[in-house]
This record gives structure tokens, sequence and C-alpha cells, in this order.
């Protein structure tokens, strides 16, 4: 039996129960037997959830991209490593091989470094889905400079916030991007955010759309020549197990976002663990996840989780609407897709269209399908599974964070059977659990509480960049000796784990993970606007759309609110992007607030829900006559 690939239900439990009794000899074993080490670790795990300090394979020394690339190239070479598949159905298909991808991830690497990047150095990339984006990831990893991916849809104020809190040297972007039938002037928007940012020396610009656009003297280059010139071997810089390899931000409960820290070795190694198990993955398949490498889920499971398997991965650059809502069904039968990874948001949408876009395309290729990003409804999992599936592949619902780097409670496909909405059980070496609000552990099964983990797994997040305290409050002080994730779920009487959603002022829509401060924040700065409170309520294909209340400075506002809510919307979209705008926004005199000051989100949400019948105790609010107003006026 082996550690690393889990073949059935029993193969699992005896894996997991070795994960939990001796979770440094599994690990140590998988790591030993599964990867490319130029120097072995002496300790694999030291941890304390106190601090917090988390240490896995101290010692060893290592490059990703050695075990993601090079050592494929016996073997491998001449297997294609990324399809590409372009916005525009009628251009042609990219296949790289190990052997080009090798050789373009050089060539980066060397421009990077001729542009004075060195180890330790942050990277900021703003660019679309196109094969130089996975390429950049790697490029950065080679020489062991920090890559800070921003998501392209982010707005110009979103990047200058992540890049000064990294104080990044250097920007990647392409002169625009293809969307649908639409084009987006990155390279615009990228030089808007750097009028606030000053540390940025080079900006390393992709030609994808062929615009007409500035370039600034001395700080812009265009990045092809510079790839030509380069030369197409670069050693691999050798890094320690705990160096960073990224930065991803993630946003929180309060303004600033959180720049999550990923180390190198124990990344690695969960990320190609997981992929393997929870996509049984085997060599001559081809996989695809629609996500965008912006998100953890395209750095961990379109680039380095398959990679390390030495997969094929399929990176799309378009949009599940163009030209037709067919075009994920003709992705997957052009390219025989196996596994094909996507979210809820996603197949609720596809799940409103007609049926023949789904039934005129060959989807036989399919084994497995996943989803991943929020819950998933029951409606929405039975369309996947009867009208994709075709009721043969099992749907891996795959619960994990930004923080968390990796998939951790999942079913392990034709091994662990299926419950609609449930992500089912941990993966080996993942030693969830449940609290409740005072702190106590709730044991046995049939319980709801909050969702925490109790023992380091290798692909956690190691701190909040620049901020170490903000990492241990958020994460390890609710509980003691214990991540808590935010999350609250229930565990059923089989021991499965349901997740039922954010227990703190995170709303996720369309699969983005929203903070309630920031988007008010941005509202406030409207000068009509006095105050303002966001909550989630449900939405057919979004999972969850926003609903603003909003407080005007004078009451008799007499400009028109129709104008005002465009208004708002807009600020909303230059600060955050057009994912966060609001599609409800309610103008009220006055917000329900408690005695200490703090605004009372559970009756702004029932209202929101439209389930205002039973408001629960609102005795403890300083100005309940409110209330009553805004219930009046809900939308
Ligand atoms: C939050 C993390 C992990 C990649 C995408 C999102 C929610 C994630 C599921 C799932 C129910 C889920 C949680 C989590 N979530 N997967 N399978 N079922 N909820 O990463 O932006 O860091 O968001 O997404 O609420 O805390 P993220």
């Amino acid at each position: 039996m082996s550690n690393y690939h889990v073949k059935n239900l029993e193969e699992y439990f005896q894996v997991y129960r070795k994960s939990v009794r001796d979770p440094e000899t599994f690990w140590g074993e998988i790591a030993e037997e599964n990867f490319l080490w130029r120097k072995p670790w002496d300790t694999v795990l030291e941890y304390n959830f106190e601090k917090p300090e988390i240490t896995w394979y101290k010692g060893a020394k290592l490059n990703i991209t050695e075990n993601c690339i090079d050592r494929h190239l016996y073997a491998r070479g001449e297997k294609t490593a990324i399809i590409f598949e372009p916005n525009d159905p009628k251009e042609k298909a990219e296949h790289i091989s190990y052997n080009q991808l090798h050789d373009r991830v050089c060539r980066f690497a060397n421009v990077l470094k001729e542009n004075g990047i060195k180890k330790g150095d942050r990277v900021c990339i703003y660019l679309p889905m196109i094969p130089e984006l996975a390429i950049s990831l790697l490029a950065c990893a080679r020489i062991g400079a920090i890559h800070s991916v921003v998501f392209a849809g982010f707005s110009a104020k979103a990047i200058s916030t992540r890049i000064n809190d990294c104080d990044c040297k250097m920007v990647i972007t392409s002169d625009g991007s293809f969307r649908g039938s639409k084009t987006i002037d990155l390279k615009g928007i990228v030089d808007d955010a750097l009028e606030s940012c000053d540390g940025i020396e080079t900006v390393l610009v992709v030609k994808r759309i062929h615009s007409e656009i500035t370039m600034v003297e001395g700080r812009d280059r265009w990045l092809q020549p510079l790839l030509d010139e380069a030369s197409n071997m670069c050693q691999p810089e050798i890094m320690d197990a705990e160096d960073p390899l990224f930065i991803l931000y993630t946003s929180g409960s309060t303004g600033q976002p959180k720049g999550m820290v990923h180390s190198t070795a124990g990344y690695m190694v969960y990320t190609a663990y997981t992929f393997k198990n929870v996509f049984q993955y085997r060599e001559d398949d081809v996989y695809w996840c629609t996500a965008d490498i912006g998100w953890i889920t395209g750095h961990s499971y379109i680039v380095y989780g398959p990679l390390a398997n030495g997969a094929t991965t399929v990176l799309f650059e378009g949009v599940p609407a163009y030209p037709d809502w067919g075009r994920f069904w003709e992705v997957v039968e052009k390219h025989k897709v196996n596994q094909f990874y996507t979210a809820p948001t996603a197949i609720r949408a596809l799940a409103k269209e007609r049926l023949d876009f789904s039934e005129k395309h060959d989807l036989s290729s399919l084994k497995i399908l996943g989803t991943v990003g929020e819950p998933i409804n029951e409606e929405a999992w039975h369309w996947y599974n009867d009208t994709i599936g075709k009721k043969k592949c099992p749907i891996v619902d795959t619960w994990w964070q930004t923080e968390t780097g990796g998939i951790m409670i999942s079913p392990i496909p034709f091994s662990t059977p299926t419950i609609p909405t449930f992500a089912t059980l941990p993966l080996p070496g993942i030693q969830p659990t449940l609290m409740d609000e005072v702190g106590e552990e709730l044991s046995g099964n049939m319980v709801s509480g909050r969702l925490c983990i109790k023992f380091p797994w290798p692909s956690m997040a190691r701190t909040i960049w620049g901020n170490h305290k903000r990492f241990k409050e958020t994460y390890f002080s609710a509980y003691k000796d214990m991540y808590f994730t935010g999350d609250g779920a229930l565990r059923n009487s089989t021991g499965y784990y349901r997740i039922t959603g954010r227990v703190d002022d995170v709303i996720i829509v369309s699969g983005h993970n929203l903070g309630t401060a920031p988007i008010e924040d941005s509202i406030n700065e409207h000068p009509a606007v006095s105050e303002s409170a966001i909550v989630g309520f449900p939405h057919d294909v979004k999972g969850s759309a926003l609903y603003g209340y909003v407080i005007l400075k004078e009451t008799g506002e007499t400009r028109n609110h129709d104008n005002l809510r465009k208004e708002i919307n807009q600020i909303i979209t230059e600060h955050i992007g057009p994912i966060a705008k609001l599609d409800k926004i309610q103008f009220t005199s006055g917000l329900p607030k408690t005695r200490s000051g703090k605004i009372m989100r559970r009756i702004l949400r029932k209202i929101a829900e439209k389930d205002a019948s039973n408001l629960g105790d609102t005795s403890t609010l300083l100005n309940p006559e409110v209330v009553q107003e805004i219930m009046d006026n809900a939308l």
C-alpha cells in the first residue's frame, strides 16, 4: 500500500489513521518517495499554535520548479504540460510540452534576473489567463522571487494596495485581455495603479490583444524581445523548505486585505498529494480546472499540484458564455477532458441554460467532476451529476481556503460514497473538529458548530505578510491550540462534514470571497454617504448577492436615488472591482445598533433575505424603532 495514492475506502481509512497516529512518519515518507530534494530535512514538523509558528521539512533544500518541470523531462519531455485554450474558439489551442515549458520558464527567469529581480524580491503579476501567467509564476519560483498574483478583474486601487503592502519591485502585465466579446485595458489599469506605488522599477508587458498603449520610458518593457534574447538555461535557485513561495491576498472582515504567505516545501508536497488523490490523476489524463490563476484554486490546482505530478493541465482564457453557453462542453469534447473542476456559481449559471448546449457535445471522456468555492446546493449538484456526469462521474465537493493552500475535506472519488452538499471526510493528515461558541469541542456526530483544524498540515499559510499579529488573532485566537476557519459546519451520523457558510463578515459572491468592511469603506467615500452596512442575500446564480443599507448625510438629499446607486457602484468598481457591486441599495435613516455601537447584521441579513418574521431578540438595540422603517422600505 502506498501512502501517496489512495485507491479505495479501506486504504483511505488505513492511511488516515496512520496520518493521525504518526503524522511525521506519514508526511516524511510521502515527501521522500515522491519529490526531488537537494538536501533532506532534519525534522518533518515543528510547531506551536500559540505563537503561531509552523515549520515543515526544516533544513531541507529544493526548488519547486525542478519538481514541477526538470524531473519530468527524461520520461515526459514531449508530454503536454499545458493546453492553452484561447478566448476565441477560432484561435488555435496551444500544446506546451514539458520540454517547451522548461525552455520558456528558464528564459523568463533569466529576464527577471536581468531586470534586477533577486531571491526574496516580490513580483506582482497582473495577467489574463494566458500561458505567460503560469510561466511567470514558475519563473519567479525558479529564481526564488516571491510572486504576488493579483486577479486581472481587480481595480487599480486594489492593485496598488497589494503592491505597496508587500513592496513589489516589478509588475508583469499585458497590453490587455480578451473576455468573451470584450477587451479590457489591463495596462491602463496598471498605469493608474502605479501612480501611487513608488517601489516599482520595471513593468514587463506581454503583447496579447495588440492594442495601443503607452509605454513609460525607462520603466516599461515589452516582454517578447527580452525572452527571444534570453538564454534557455537557468539553474534553479536552491531554496530552504520554509522560504516563502508566494503571497496571495484574501479579504478579511476588516479593511486591509490579508497577504497570505505560503512556503515552498510543505505547499509543494500537499498540493501534489491532494491533486493526485482528489482527482485520481492517471498518466494520460487531461485535467481542467476552470478557475483563474489569480485565485488559490488556480495556483494549487492549475499550476503547482498538476505539474508536480507531471500532469496535463488545461489553461482556459475564456468565459462560460462565449461564444455561447456550450463553450465549456465544447472544450471538454475537444481536449477529451477527464477531470473537470469548477465552482457552484458556474454550475448554477450553466444549469439555467438550454439542455442542448451540453447535449450536443460528447462528454464521455469525463471521469470525475469537482466543485469548490462555496456550498453547492442540492439542485445544482443533481444537475451536475445527471446532465454532465451522466450519473457515472463522482462529484468531489472540495472544501478548502486560500489560507489552507490545498484541499482539506473532500471525497476520494470511487472510494468515498458521496452525498449531495456534503464535502464528506477529511483528507489524510487533516484533523477537523467542531467547536461551540463558548470554546467547547463538540464531540460525537449530528452536531453543528464552528469548523476548526486541530493539527498542522504541510500547506497551511505561515503568516500574513507584515502582520503576524493579525495572523495570530484571525486564525489562532478564537480557540486555543486550533486553527479557526471562519466557517460553520455540521457533522452527520457517518462523520461527514457539510459546510454551512461563513460565520464572520465575509460574503461569498460567485465564489469570490468579499469582506464587508472594504466595500463599506468604499461606499462611505461617496460625498453624500454617512454610513453603510452590507449583508448577503440568496441569489440563484451567484449564491449570495450583496445588499447595502446606506445612510445619507442629508436626509433631504435631493439627488435621484437611482443616480446615487449608480455612483455608489461606480466607486465600488473603482476601489475593489465589478465583482463587489451591490445588487440592491436601500437608503435608510439609521442602522440597528447595539449599545456598544456594533451594527446588528443579523437583523439586516434577515430583512435582506425576506425573512423578517422572526428577527430574534432586538431588545438590546439602541434604536429599535429603525427596524420597522427598514422593514417597511425593504427592496
Ligand atoms: C471559503 C474560502 C478554496 C478555493 C476557493 C475559495 C468557502 C470553499 C467550499 C465548499 C462550501 C466552500 C468557505 C471557505 N468554500 N470551498 N466546497 N463548500 N464552502 O477560496 O476565497 O479563500 O474562500 O470558501 O467559506 O472558508 P477562498
